[in-house]
């Protein structure tokens, strides 16, 4: 099976937003990956609403939008209205993530629930029946381009596991220093979403290094 790959935007020329979306659009890719920050849930800012609906009004892939904020319940409904399609809390940073991703889901947007590296997947248990997706971190939250954690292989595969036992459909997402090395054992792991930053926006042509990830898998059997 090929693996949706979603180029996080985080790594893109945000002086030239506009090619870089034109880029995306007439890729393989499947989503657009934008990683809002709060300065507060992680050590970092990044955007908020008003380049989030100027992408919007030009990206033709589905939004899929990675809240590493605090307290996500206040802005649900502005990320719908912004063209949000996937929707994903921090497991850390939400109290009553039952109600979080159920309003998610009746305001339209596929929920996502994302874990921090040190998070165990057996604390999705009790949600998963209640997730399209589930975002592991592969590096701790907040900026891009650092090293991919390998601990995070046996989490895909309890957590394919634990999907399985559940009956959840959720699709499972890795994000953090995904490249071309390690995307086609991540598939073979169990991952069905790959997340890449820089590999896409620092390789020389990103709309081919999209297409060489989308392809990671063609030779497994
Ligand atoms: C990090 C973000 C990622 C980031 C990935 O907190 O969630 O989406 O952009 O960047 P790379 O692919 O460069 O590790
Ligand atoms: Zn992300």
């Amino acid at each position: 099976m090929q693996p949706l790959i979603a180029p996080s935007l985080l790594a893109a020329n945000f002086g030239h937003l506009d090619a870089d979306i034109e880029m995306i659009n007439k890729s393989m890719a499947d989503w657009l990956h934008l990683d809002i920050m709060d300065g507060n849930f992680v050590p970092n800012l990044s955007f908020g609403f008003p380049v989030l609906d100027a992408i919007a009004k030009k990206c033709e892939k589905p939004l899929d939008v990675h809240l590493m904020i605090s307290d996500p319940d206040y802005y649900i409904e502005r990320f719908r209205d912004s063209g949000s399609s996937i929707l994903t809390v921090h497991y850390e940073a939400v109290d009553h993530l039952h109600s979080t991703v159920i309003r998610i889901r009746s305001l339209g947007m596929k929920a996502g629930v994302s874990i921090n590296p040190h998070t165990p997947v057996s604390h999705l248990e009790e949600i998963l029946p209640y997730l399209d997706l589930v975002l592991i971190m592969t590096v701790n939250p907040g900026f891009g381009g650092q090293e991919f954690i390998r601990s995070s292989y046996d989490k895909i595969r309890k957590l394919k596991t634990l999907i399985y036992q559940t009956g959840s459909a959720a699709l499972i997402q890795v994000d953090g220093g995904v490249d071309l090395q390690n995307a086609s054992s991540l598939v073979k792991a169990g991952v069905d979403v790959l997340v890449a930053g820089t590999t896409i926006f620092g390789s020389s042509n990103p709309a081919e290094t999209i297409t060489t990830l989308k392809n990671c898998n063609k030779n497994l059997a």
